[in-house]
């Protein structure tokens, strides 16, 4: 089985988990990345650009990023992980679903949140933007990140086991 593993970070939980997923896996692993790169001191300063960034997330618009190296048509299957940014993917992801054809393939879809966090309207979205490319979710799931690193590895791990009986 060909896996190709795709994220977005900003701080670096997502990657961790990407990076776990990978290595369980023996998946090809591409990080998405906005043509302008963002910074968290973005969220916490007031300027208009901010407020459009802010605009943007709920809003659920994409934002340029670089060309992928992967084309998804060249895996058996896709997963795809996102920090959850008010309740929403993050822009360069809604993105690179945009730019990718899922026509036939299997996709699973990860969300990462906070404590106390949901990702249940960031995973439906994302599921209905792959059905709309002509993709199949075969697998969601939202991960805490309130754990300790060496928790959210293990969890990361048995989710990508798991992964195997499906
Ligand atoms: C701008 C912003 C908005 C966020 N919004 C939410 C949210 O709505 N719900 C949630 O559970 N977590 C939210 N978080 C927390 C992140 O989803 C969480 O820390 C995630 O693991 C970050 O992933 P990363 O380290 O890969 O960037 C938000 C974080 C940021 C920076």
């Amino acid at each position: 089985m060909r896996y190709l593993i795709a994220y977005y970070t900003l701080t670096g939980n997502t990657e961790l988990i990407a990076r776990t997923i990978a290595t369980e896996l023996g998946a090809e692993i591409e990080q998405i990345n906005t043509e302008k790169p963002i910074n968290i001191s973005d969220f916490t300063k007031f300027s208009l650009s901010n407020i459009s960034l802010m605009h943007s997330i709920i809003s659920r618009k994409k934002m340029k990023i670089n060309q992928p190296a992967y084309n998804v048509q060249d895996f058996d299957r896709i997963i795809i992980a996102t920090p959850v940014w008010m309740n929403n993917s993050a822009p360069a992801v809604n993105s690179y679903i945009d730019c990718q054809n899922f026509m036939n393939k299997d996709v699973v879809l990860i969300a990462t949140i906070a404590e106390k966090g949901n990702a249940q309207n960031t995973l439906s979205v994302m599921n209905s933007a792959i059905r709309k490319r002509g993709g199949k979710v075969i697998a969601t799931q939202g991960i805490g990140i309130e754990k300790s690193e060496q928790e959210i590895v293990e969890m990361a791990r048995q989710f990508a086991i798991s992964l195997g009986s499906l």
